[in-house]
């Protein structure tokens, strides 16, 4: 019979979104559909929960991440923000596909001032598969939100027993349980079923320093992304500003660069008013300012470490409380 928990443990809201740690495979096929446990069914499954934590859960969407999007993303950092404003809530963990956890994960970075700790969960396989990693998952992150020195450390992902900064982790691999990679400034720590190995803390502004308020009435700008390759020409770069873009994220190659047609688009988007962020595709390294491109003389940004869809998420902020390149390029150097 499962234990019930002691009222002497830390309380934890856990908030469910849908995704593969909530997939089930329907007939016998390896397909299978996202979100279709519920997070009762979720935390049921997990009986050693009840040693962690008092769990509180809700649902608050039930898709797959691939449909996560700005009205889902106002919703969790709402009930995020409510549930840390209640004083008996240690921390937070949300369960979320992995496809756009980075992203969501980055989001809720910026947005939620807490100090106490928000961790994002998910699975490679399907609750229903052989060996499904969801329940030590989740059973990780509430051991995480659940400890007082996982404090002050900004939104965390827990994956394949590690823990990973929001700002840090990409997604690296389609199917494989050890997708989730911090390849710039390392790990966050480790979580061996539920005892924690945390290292040092984040080096950027994070939650309860960030500037960005996320208030019923802020407008997110549209921010797009275009990938360059070899061959480039300037229509998507066209196509995005006259589609109504006040951003524009540009996945270069290498170095962040961009054939020269594809950067004289880029000039003309920065002379009509839209911030222009260089990133790279290569899924690693720093993107410079002024090495191969003259981004004094262009009003161009560089993203620095954070990857495509990390830096349209900081443009979209950073775009609230200015339009100015240099002003936007000083939030990238510090979130
Ligand atoms: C999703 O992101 O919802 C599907 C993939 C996954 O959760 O691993």
């Amino acid at each position: 019979m499962p234990s019930s928990p002691s009222p002497a443990l830390p309380c934890v809201r856990v908030l469910a979104t849908g995704g593969t740690i909530a997939g089930a495979q329907t007939g016998g096929s390896r397909g299978y559909q996202a979100g279709a446990f519920s997070i009762d069914a979720l935390v049921a499954a997990v009986p050693q929960l009840a040693t962690l934590a008092q769990l509180e859960v809700e649902q608050v969407a039930a898709i797959g991440s691939q449909d996560m999007d700005e009205a889902v993303w106002r919703r969790l950092a709402e009930r995020t923000a409510a549930a840390l404003a209640d004083p008996a809530v240690h921390g937070v963990v949300i369960t979320h596909g992995t496809d756009t956890m980075e992203e969501t994960g980055y989001f809720l970075n910026l947005v939620v001032r807490s100090e106490k700790p928000v961790v994002l969960v998910g699975a490679m396989r399907p609750a229903t598969e052989i060996s499904a990693d969801g329940p030590m998952n989740l059973y990780n992150a509430v051991a995480v939100a659940a400890h007082p020195a996982a404090r002050a450390r900004g939104v965390l992902i827990v994956a394949n027993d590690e823990i990973h900064f929001a700002r840090e982790v990409a997604k690296t691999n389609t199917t494989q349980l050890g997708t989730f990679k911090s390849t710039q400034r390392g790990l966050a720590g480790l979580v061996n079923a539920g005892r924690l190995h945390l290292y040092a803390p984040p080096a950027r502004r994070h939650t309860a320093e960030s500037e960005f308020i996320l208030g019923p009435d802020t407008v997110l700008p549209r921010v797009s992304i275009v990938y360059a390759y070899a061959g480039m020409g300037r229509e998507l770069i066209d196509a995005a500003v006259q589609s109504g873009a006040h951003g524009l994220v540009v996945a270069g190659v290498g170095d962040g660069n961009l054939p020269a047609t594809a950067l004289a688009a880029c000039a003309d988007a920065v002379r009509r008013g839209v911030a222009v962020v260089r990133s790279s595709r290569t899924g690693g390294g720093v993107v410079e300012r002024d090495i191969e491109i003259d981004d004094d003389r262009l009003g161009l940004i560089v993203a620095e470490e954070l990857n495509p869809q990390k830096a349209r998420v900081l443009l979209m902020l950073g775009l609230t409380r200015t339009a100015d390149p240099r002003a936007l390029q000083e939030m990238f150097f510090s979130y």
